[in-house]
């Protein structure tokens, strides 16, 4: 069973990690897909490949801390394929990892831009359609860190993956009862280009219960349930996809 077949989604986010597996997933599982990052060439390369396997994609290279990125992602899921049902709203970044009283106002500003306000843009750009559509279903990237535990020097980073709570719930207070959905996504540590090294890699590895990280493609899966009608009693909500991080110490 194809769980979006039909759909149109925008995944941001979607150069690499966790939004390109979630692009291959959905696309897959039968959806449109307009992909957003800054890289021109891996997006290029995963439209190719979502069209060789006889799915739909398009590319948008774009900042989203710029509105104008959210906008041209719409104008391009509205004029290609005709409409938006699932917003992935995944881009993120870690930015300067340092105790607070050494971040930079400038770095501070830039990793709530990129984890919180972009994510506020991309919202505030998707839900005009979704409400014509008289349905929507929007997914939020957030972390375990900053929402079950904080780690050294990600004080910024944290701040606004928690912050992202505070905005799904606000979504799903203004827009649940016309039909739009909106959750966090909590991943636990995952083999994407964020999780640093090997040797960073088995550090965050021990932090879970499953002592491992997540393949990217099992935080697809959940960002899938989520999108879907699977997930359609489900908003203002968190998901944990943590192998057991914020559940148990070890
Ligand atoms: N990996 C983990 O351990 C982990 C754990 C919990 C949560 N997360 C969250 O999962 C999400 C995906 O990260 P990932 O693990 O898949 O890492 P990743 O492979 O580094 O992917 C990050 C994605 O965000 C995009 N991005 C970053 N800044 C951007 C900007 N200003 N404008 C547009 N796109 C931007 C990157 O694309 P470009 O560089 O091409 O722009 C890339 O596609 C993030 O929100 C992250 O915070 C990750």
């Amino acid at each position: 069973m194809k769980l979006i077949d039909g759909k149109v989604a925008i995944i941001t986010g979607a150069s690499s990690g966790i939004g390109k597996a979630a692009a291959l997933l959905f696309a897959a599982n039968g959806a449109a897909v307009v992909l957003v990052a800054r890289r021109q060439d891996p997006l290029d390369q995963l439209v190719r490949t979502i069209e060789e396997r006889g799915g739909r994609a398009l590319a948008v290279v774009g900042d989203v801390k710029e509105e104008r990125t959210h906008q041209q992602a719409l104008a391009a899921a509205q004029s290609t394929f005709g409409g938006l049902h699932i917003a992935f709203n995944n881009a993120g970044l870690v930015g300067a990892v340092k105790p607070l009283a050494e971040i930079q106002p400038s770095e501070w500003a830039e990793v709530l831009a990129v984890n919180l306000t972009a994510a506020f843009l991309g919202a505030r750009a998707q839900i005009p359609t979704m409400l014509e559509q008289g349905a929507g279903a929007i997914v939020f990237t957030g972390s375990f860190v900053g929402n079950s535990a904080g780690l050294p020097g990600m004080s910024a980073y944290a701040t606004a993956k928690a912050g992202l709570m505070g905005l799904v719930r606000g979504i799903a207070a203004d827009y649940g009862a016309v039909g739009i959905r909106a959750n966090a996504l909590l991943p636990g540590g995952t083999a994407t280009e964020m999780a640093g090294d090997a040797a960073q890699r088995e550090w965050a590895a021990g932090l879970h219960a499953m002592k491992r990280i997540a393949d990217p493609d099992e935080i697809a899966n959940a960002a899938l349930f989520l999108a879907s009608d699977m997930a359609s009693f489900v908003t203002g909500s968190a998901l944990w996809a943590d192998g057991g991080n914020a559940a148990v110490k070890t």
